[in-house]
């Protein structure tokens, strides 16, 4: 994945589009109901609500450069203790978190269309998994933060939850983890100046049980790497059965390619885009808005409900959250 796009250069911050598109939920209901197929992609704002930092954006805990410090296998490479450090924060974060009504909707969008939707997610927290969001409808183009693989060799763990994932990280709490990381001015110097003691020496963190040498990491996409190949192949053949009648671009900066390209390519399948987002003016590849568009500026644990329920009706917060899926 990258933000290197030359999508990318045309960004405009101002939006000049914004006008173009609608905000009338009522509006929004008349289209939906004759929408037979709808795509959505799902970026950090989704989980926002459940208490997860998103990485840009308002409230992000980085901005786009700042991304790229720790989420690189050159990042790894140099210091693979503090790489681990920062994901292993994420991981007691998102085991915390609860999924919210956002994820909720999604999944239950996807039981009611079981053919005609579609979720292509960023998110590697888990939490549409324990929406019980249906997991054929539920394509993760980053994989999980629960799933390990080695560095070196093809071995790959899936699902697991352990917390802290190994002894050599148990010691630092996750406040700790996110005092030392939040200020990535920290960070970036760590991981540039080579006297900079590593995080945690080598030789204490988890080696894979395979080729014995490799270390582990967890097993998220990140910058420069290929997106999961079964993952793409599934999504596209979904994309190319058919015209798509509504994109629903929730909670992303959509800044991180190829993910953000999803936008386009339904676009060019006939898709009105409907943006659901805190921020108007971190679109990225959703920024052209036009007629037929729609916005909806705010929190997407609250407008999705909102918007999806002449197909899913009143959601009951009470039973979905008794059910809550398993790990
Ligand atoms: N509801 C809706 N949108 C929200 C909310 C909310 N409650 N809170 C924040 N947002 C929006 C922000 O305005 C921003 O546009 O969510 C978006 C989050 O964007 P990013 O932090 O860039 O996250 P994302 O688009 O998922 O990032 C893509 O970048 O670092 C990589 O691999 C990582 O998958 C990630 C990818």
């Amino acid at each position: 994945m990258s933000t290197s796009s030359s999508a990318q250069a045309a960004i405009n911050p101002f939006w000049p589009s914004a006008e173009m598109a609608s905000t009338s939920v009522e509006e929004f209901h008349t289209v939906l109901s004759s929408s037979t197929r709808i795509m959505a992609l799902c970026g950090a704002g989704l989980s926002a609500a459940s208490g997860l930092e998103t990485f840009r954006g308002a409230g992000g805990m980085w901005r786009n450069y700042q991304a790229t410090a720790l989420a690189t296998p050159e990042a790894f490479e140099r210091d693979p203790g503090l790489v681990w450090l920062f994901y292993s924060m994420r991981r007691h974060k998102a085991l915390q978190a609860k999924p919210n009504m956002g994820h909720y909707a999604l999944a239950e969008l996807s039981r009611k269309m079981p053919e005609g939707f579609i979720t292509l997610t960023q998110n590697v927290d888990g939490l549409s998994q324990r929406a019980n969001h249906p997991r054929p409808q539920l394509k993760l183009l980053h994989d999980s933060i629960f799933d390990i693989k080695c560095f070196d060799c093809d071995y790959r763990e899936m699902n697991n939850f352990d917390d802290p994932y190994h002894p050599s990280l148990a010691n630092h709490t996750p406040e700790e983890v996110n005092d030392r990381l939040v200020n990535t001015v920290t960070a970036r110097a760590a991981l540039l100046d080579p006297a900079t003691p590593p995080a945690i020496p080598r030789s204490e963190l988890p080696h894979c049980p395979s080729c014995k040498d490799g270390l582990l990491r967890p097993g998220v996409v990140w910058f420069g790497e290929s997106l999961p190949e079964e993952t793409l192949e599934e999504a596209d053949d979904w994309v190319n059965s058919g015209p798509i009648d509504l994109c629903l671009v929730i909670g992303t900066t959509a800044t991180v390619y190829p993910a953000a390209s999803y936008v386009d390519i339904a676009r060019s399948r006939g898709a009105r885009i409907v943006v659901i987002n805190m921020d108007r003016e971190e679109l990225g590849s959703a920024k052209n808005l036009r007629d037929g568009d729609f916005l909806f500026e705010g929190d997407a644990s609250k407008i999705l409900p909102e918007i999806l329920k002449p197909i899913i009706g009143d959601l009951d917060e009470e039973a979905l959250r008794a059910n809550e899926g398993g790990k």
